[in-house]
């Protein structure tokens, strides 16, 4: 079904393309072209995420079987063949803060050109009038002295374009709108997307209860990823806080999507949305899990966090195959041959820790008990990764909220433990 109006594809020039079997239909609007919301059509998305995660997110779209990608900076980019892909994106990736969608692309040269060009855009064919809106996204030009004048000016756009063709206009809702256009200006280069996620993905929906200090569920997820977990040998996190890292490794471990509980995205709100190909595609991905592949331990010396760890964990039908303790993590013993730890412990940032003798007890620690581990950890502090005492076989910049982070690997070994030994 096309949103177009005859009148509207009259005053156009448009032009079919059969690419494969699919058709696509670009519309040419005086010079410049819009991406009309077709259900078979072929379209321009953009993945959003953190810096610092672009490979790992990469990966995981190839794995989910699409190949035409390409790596940007904190994003990237692929085409896909249908909203039903718009949706299964939303859905299935774990590294996306936000899944845009392409729906127009100009050139500028003055002020004025942004309002005239977003006019000859048919806003009324993306949503409702009694639906909320928003612009947000990001301006790196001089065309606009005033940073804020260019979003104004395309809600301006779309506003006077509903009250044109339906005599009535939609409201802004800046918090919390039911629909999300990302406005992108690089130089004279405008680029318009739907934002089809809204909210941003870390927005769960299985994480009420938080400590001081909690990890991000995407930064979680694509720890997970990079460390190349098998998904199979055991998976600890000694310092587990509210558990944001044990609960993403389950979802991982079980096959569930990271968002299999989150209820809101902003592509429902579209007037192309499908209600019956997303339950369809929620469906499927809701698997039976009865068991989880390995174990997964989680302990925090905190009985406060074990207790909003286990109220998160409570919230997915994998909640209860997660193991949880109160326990400082040197009391921590682990019976198996080998595994992987993940762990976020205090930076001396946020919550207060004497970072040195912390870092070092963790080294020691790791190097007694953690034998044919492979050991990550995540951390904003050098003096703490200093006095781990061990040497990284990898090290990753990435970000955790505004603070620059390292994540970095150990493998223990026998050797290492004798290393300990001998240097006591
Ligand atoms: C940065 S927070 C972890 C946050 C967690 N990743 C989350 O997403 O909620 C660090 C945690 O380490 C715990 N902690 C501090 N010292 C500890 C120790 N000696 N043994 C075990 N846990 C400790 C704190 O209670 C806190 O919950």
């Amino acid at each position: 079904m096309l949103f177009f109006k005859k009148e509207n594809i009259k005053e156009a020039t448009s032009r079919i393309v059969l690419i494969g079997f699919k058709f696509v239909l670009l519309h040419k609007v005086n010079g410049f072209r819009t991406v009309m919301i077709n259900k078979n059509t072929t379209l321009k998305v953009t993945v959003k995420t953190f810096f610092g995660l672009e490979n790992v997110l990469m990966e995981e779209l190839q794995e989910l079987g699409f190949s035409k990608l390409t790596k940007l900076n904190r994003a990237v980019q692929v085409e896909v063949s249908s909203w039903k892909d718009v949706y299964f994106l939303n859905l299935h990736l774990r590294c996306a803060l936000s899944v845009l969608v392409e729906v127009a692309s100009f050139d500028i040269k003055k002020e004025a050109d942004l309002y005239q060009k977003c006019m000859q855009i048919d806003w009324t064919t993306y949503f409702t009038v009694d639906k909320t809106f928003a612009v947000k996204g990001a301006v790196f030009t001089e065309v606009f002295k005033h940073s804020q004048y260019p979003f104004l000016l395309v809600k301006d756009a779309i506003v006077d374009t509903f009250r044109k063709k339906e005599g009535n206009r939609p409201d802004v809702n800046v918090k919390s709108p039911q629909v999300l256009f990302d406005l992108h200006i690089s130089g004279t280069k405008v680029t318009l997307s739907l934002n089809t996620s809204g909210a941003p993905l870390f927005q769960r929906g299985y994480r009420e209860d938080t400590g001081e200090a909690p990890l991000n569920e995407v930064v979680a997820a694509a720890l997970i990823r990079m460390s190349g977990w098998d998904k199979k040998t055991d998976f600890i996190d000694p310092f587990c806080g509210s558990g944001t890292i044990l609960i993403e490794a389950a979802l991982y471990a079980s096959g569930l999507p990271s968002n299999i509980e989150r209820q809101h995205y902003a592509f429902k709100n579209f007037r192309t949305f499908e209600p019956e190909v997303w339950d369809a595609l929620w469906n499927e991905a809701n698997l039976r899990v009865s068991s989880l592949p390995c174990r997964i331990i989680g302990s925090d010396r905190s009985a406060e966090m074990i207790t909003k760890s286990r109220r998160n964990l409570r919230r997915l039908v994998i909640g209860r195959f997660v193991e949880t303790s109160v326990q400082d993590f040197d009391e921590v013993r682990i019976t198996s041959e080998g595994g992987v730890m993940i762990t976020n412990p205090p930076y001396g940032e946020r919550l207060e820790a004497n970072t040195e003798e912390l870092y070092k007890g963790i080294g020691d620690w790791m190097k007694q008990e953690l034998k044919g581990f492979t050991c990550w950890i995540i951390s904003s502090s050098e003096v703490g990764f200093k006095s781990v005492g061990l040497k990284p076989e990898k090290k990753f910049r990435l970000y955790n909220g505004e603070l620059e982070c390292s994540y970095r690997s150990y493998s223990i070994f026998e050797g290492s433990r004798k290393e300990l030994i001998e240097r006591t």
